[in-house]
């Protein structure tokens, strides 16, 4: 299965793909955590991209998709995936259509996460995520056993830079402007899935199980 998955910064997209990724033993490919990696190694694209990572604004489109067509090069990429938070705009839909094309394939399903503006507000300003295993947890929804240590692996969590208060406003106006067309064209195409992404993440996995078709009992 090729699914994206579409939706505002704090939608939950980033939780149901792993768990989905659990599921189906599908890789989850999330460019905003390659983005992050890439920024805490230093590596070339790091620097290239820190500035508009940490403020909130999109990763020229030619960065981005240089840095999703080498990952689905990658071996665990070739049975499927779960793309996170790519596609964000026409050329990097287009640009998806014409790698997969190179390869014969297809995408099957973008799922479009729905959740109301004050609910993102919500769970972003109370995000925390594991700078080791990328695990993220919430104040109030899901928090860690200990107070701010990473169940997993005992590292202390951080905030991302781009939650903070003044950086989530500017996300999500700038998300409401650019997802739109990207929305268009695969509703024009009839890949759209419009997912109601409100409820605990239990519920949301539910729902998305059965919206794709999935036939097993959720984690
Ligand atoms: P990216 O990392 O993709 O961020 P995003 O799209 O803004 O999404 P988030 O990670 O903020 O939210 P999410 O939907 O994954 O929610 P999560 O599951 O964490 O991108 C970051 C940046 O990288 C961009 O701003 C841009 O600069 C750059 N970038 C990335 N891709 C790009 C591209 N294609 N083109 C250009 N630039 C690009 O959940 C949020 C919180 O809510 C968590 O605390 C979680 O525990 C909690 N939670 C989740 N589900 C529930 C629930 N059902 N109930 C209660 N709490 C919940």
């Amino acid at each position: 299965m090729r699914l994206v998955f579409l939706g505002p910064p704090g939608a939950g997209k980033g939780t149901q793909a792993r768990r989905l990724s659990g599921i189906l033993g599908l890789p989850h490919i999330s460019t905003g955590d390659i983005l992050r990696a890439a920024i805490a190694q230093d590596t070339e694209t790091g620097r290239k991209v820190r500035d508009y990572v940490e403020s909130g604004r999109l990763v020229p489109d030619d960065v981005m998709e240089e840095i999703v067509r080498a990952r689905l090069e990658r071996p665990d990429a070739a049975q499927g995936f779960i793309l996170d938070g790519f596609p964000r705009t026409i050329r990097q839909a287009e640009a998806l259509d014409t790698i997969l094309a190179e390869r014969g394939q297809t995408l099957d399903r973008a799922v479009l996460f729905q959740v109301d503006r004050q609910v993102l507000i919500e769970r972003l300003s109370g995000r925390m995520v594991c700078p080791v295993c990328g695990t993220n947890y919430h104040r109030v929804f899901h928090p860690p056993r200990e107070d701010e240590v990473c169940d997993g692996d005992g590292a202390k969590l951080i905030q991302r830079k781009d939650d903070l208060p003044e950086t989530v406003a500017s996300r999500l106006e700038g998300y409401y402007h650019q997802i739109q067309p990207v929305v268009e064209y695969y509703r024009n195409r009839g890949l759209l899935y419009e997912l109601d992404a409100e409820g605990d993440a239990d519920t949301v996995t539910r729902r998305l199980l059965q919206g794709l078709g999935i036939s097993v009992e959720p984690v």
